[in-house]
C-alpha cells in the first residue's frame, strides 16, 4: 500500500469541509441542527461520499450515517465525530473528524487489502445538544446507551425528540438496533480540531488527548412580576432579569476563584416577554459548567446552586433550577493514546498530550469501547465562531497519522 499523500488528503479535506460548510438553515451563517432538513442534506452529501470510497453506507433511526468497511475478523474500529453544529459556528468543529475517517478508510477500501478488523466511519447528528435539552443522543444510541426517556424532551418549538425522529423519517422503535456490541467495538476514535489555543502556541500540528472534561448544565427559571418600567418603585420590583444578571456574574466569580479548575459559561438567557418598558417578569438561562475534576465540579454546582437560592429569595423571585446534564470526565485510553503519539510521531510531529475541555461523542462512546482522540491545531483556538480554522497542511498531516494508527493498531 502507497504512503499517503498529506498534503493532497489535506486539500481534499479543506473542499469536503467547505461542501459541508454551505449547508446551513440561514444563507449568512452556519446553523446546522440535529434532526432538521440541513441535517438531511448534510447526512445525504456524507453517505455520497462514504459510497465513492467505497464503503457500505446504512443510516439509523437517529439520523446516524454508518460508513462500513470489514475486515477479515468481525471486529471494528469506529472512527467517528459530529455534522450538527452550533449557531453561527465555524465548519470544522465535527466535519473534520467525519471526513478524516472517510479519507482514512478510503485508502484502505480503494488499495482491496483486508486488515484483521474492519472500521466503521460514524457521523453522528446531536453532538453540539443545541436543539434539545441533553446532548449525545445519536452517540449513545451507537454505544447503547440511549435512554427512551429522552424522546419526551422538546425543543424551544415544543417538538419532542420522538416527533422530531418520526418527521426525519424514522422510527423511535428503531433506536436500540443502532447500538454496536462490544464483541465488535474494539475502540472508538475521533479526530478534531483543538479548538483551544495549546498546540498553536507549542507549534505542534497534531495532539494526544488524555481526557474529556466532565461538564454540567443547570437551567435556571426566575419568576418574578412583569410590570411597568416607568411606574413601579425600584425597592417594590421583583425583576427576573436583574435576579438572572447576579446569576451570571456569580458563576463567573465563583469560577475565577477555582484559578482554572472549573470554567462556567452563560451562552443562553430566554426574555419570553422582552420589551424595553417591560420589568422582566420570566428569565430562563444555562449555566455550562466544565472541569476536568469531577469532585471540582460537584462542590462548584453545590455551591451555585445555593448562591442562586439566595438571590430568588433575597429578592423575592420564583425559582427553579434543572439541572438537564450531569457528565463525568472521561478518560482517553492509555494504550490507544500511545498508538495515537506513535503515529503522531511517524508523521514528523511531537505529540503533546492535553486534556479536552470540550465535549465530544467520546464520552458516550467510551461506555462501549476504549476511547483516544486526536487534536490538531486551529488558528488562534477560534473556535464555536464562524472564524474558526485549520490549515490543509495540518488536516493532511492529522489523515495520514490517522492512516498509520489504524495500519498499527492492535485491536
Ligand atoms: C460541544 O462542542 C461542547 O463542548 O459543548
Ligand atoms: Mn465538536
Ligand atoms: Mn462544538
Amino acid at each position: 500500500m502507497s504512503d499517503p499523500d498529506a498534503m493532497a488528503l489535506g486539500e481534499r479535506a479543506d473542499t469536503m469541509i467547505r461542501t459541508l460548510g454551505s449547508i446551513s438553515a440561514e444563507p449568512n451563517r452556519l446553523i446546522r441542527q440535529f434532526l432538521t432538513p440541513e441535517h438531511r442534506a448534510a447526512a445525504d452529501l456524507v453517505a455520497k461520499w462514504m459510497r465513492a470510497a467505497k464503503l457500505d453506507v446504512s443510516e439509523d433511526a437517529l439520523g446516524t450515517v454508518h460508513g462500513h468497511w470489514a475486515g477479515t475478523g468481525k471486529k471494528r474500529l469506529l472512527i467517528g465525530s459530529h455534522i450538527d453544529t452550533v449557531i453561527d459556528g465555524g465548519m470544522f468543529d465535527g466535519p473534520f473528524g467525519v471526513v478524516a475517517g472517510i479519507l482514512a478508510a478510503e485508502h484502505f477500501a480503494s488499495a482491496g487489502r483486508k486488515l484483521g478488523f474492519g472500521i466503521a466511519v460514524l457521523a453522528f447528528g446531536d453532538e453540539e445538544g443545541v436543539r434539545f435539552p441533553a446532548t449525545l443522543a445519536s452517540s449513545m444510541a451507537c454505544a447503547g446507551t440511549f435512554d427512551a426517556t429522552r424522546l419526551d424532551m422538546a425543543d424551544k418549538d415544543g417538538v419532542t425528540l420522538r416527533d422530531a425522529v418520526v418527521q426525519y423519517g424514522k422510527n423511535p422503535d428503531d433506536i436500540a438496533a443502532a447500538a454496536y456490541t462490544r464483541d465488535v467495538a474494539a475502540a472508538y476514535v475521533e479526530v478534531h480540531i483543538e479548538q483551544g489555543p495549546v498546540l498553536e502556541y507549542k507549534s505542534q500540528p497534531l495532539g494526544v488527548v488524555t481526557a474529556i472534561a466532565g461538564q454540567s448544565y443547570l437551567n435556571v427559571e426566575f419568576l418574578g412580576e412583569a410590570g411597568h418600567a416607568g411606574t413601579v418603585p425600584m425597592m417594590l420590583r421583583r425583576d427576573a432579569l436583574a435576579g438572572s444578571a447576579e446569576v451570571i456574574l456569580l458563576a463567573e466569580k465563583l469560577a475565577r476563584e477555582t484559578k482554572g479548575e472549573v470554567v462556567a459559561t452563560v451562552g443562553q438567557l430566554r426574555i419570553p416577554a422582552a420589551a424595553s418598558n417591560v420589568i422582566p417578569g420570566n428569565v430562563a438561562l444555562i449555566v455550562d459548567i466544565r472541569s476536568g475534576s469531577d469532585a471540582a465540579r460537584q462542590q462548584f454546582v453545590d455551591q451555585l446552586k445555593t448562591e442562586i437560592r439566595a438571590v430568588a429569595s433575597r429578592r423575592e423571585l420564583g425559582l427553579t433550577i434543572t439541572q438537564t446534564r450531569d457528565v463525568a470526565t472521561t478518560p482517553c485510553d492509555s494504550v490507544l493514546q500511545d498508538g495515537i503519539a506513535n503515529a503522531i510521531r511517524a508523521v514528523g510531529g511531537e505529540p503533546l498530550h492535553l486534556a479536552s475541555g470540550a465535549g465530544h461523542d467520546g464520552t458516550a462512546m467510551a461506555r462501549l469501547c476504549p476511547i483516544a482522540m486526536m487534536f490538531v491545531r486551529c488558528r488562534g483556538g477560534i473556535s464555536h465562531n464562524p472564524a474558526e480554522y485549520a490549515s490543509p497542511a495540518d488536516m493532511g498531516l492529522a489523515v495520514a497519522a490517522l492512516i498509520r494508527f489504524i495500519e498499527t493498531a492492535k485491536l
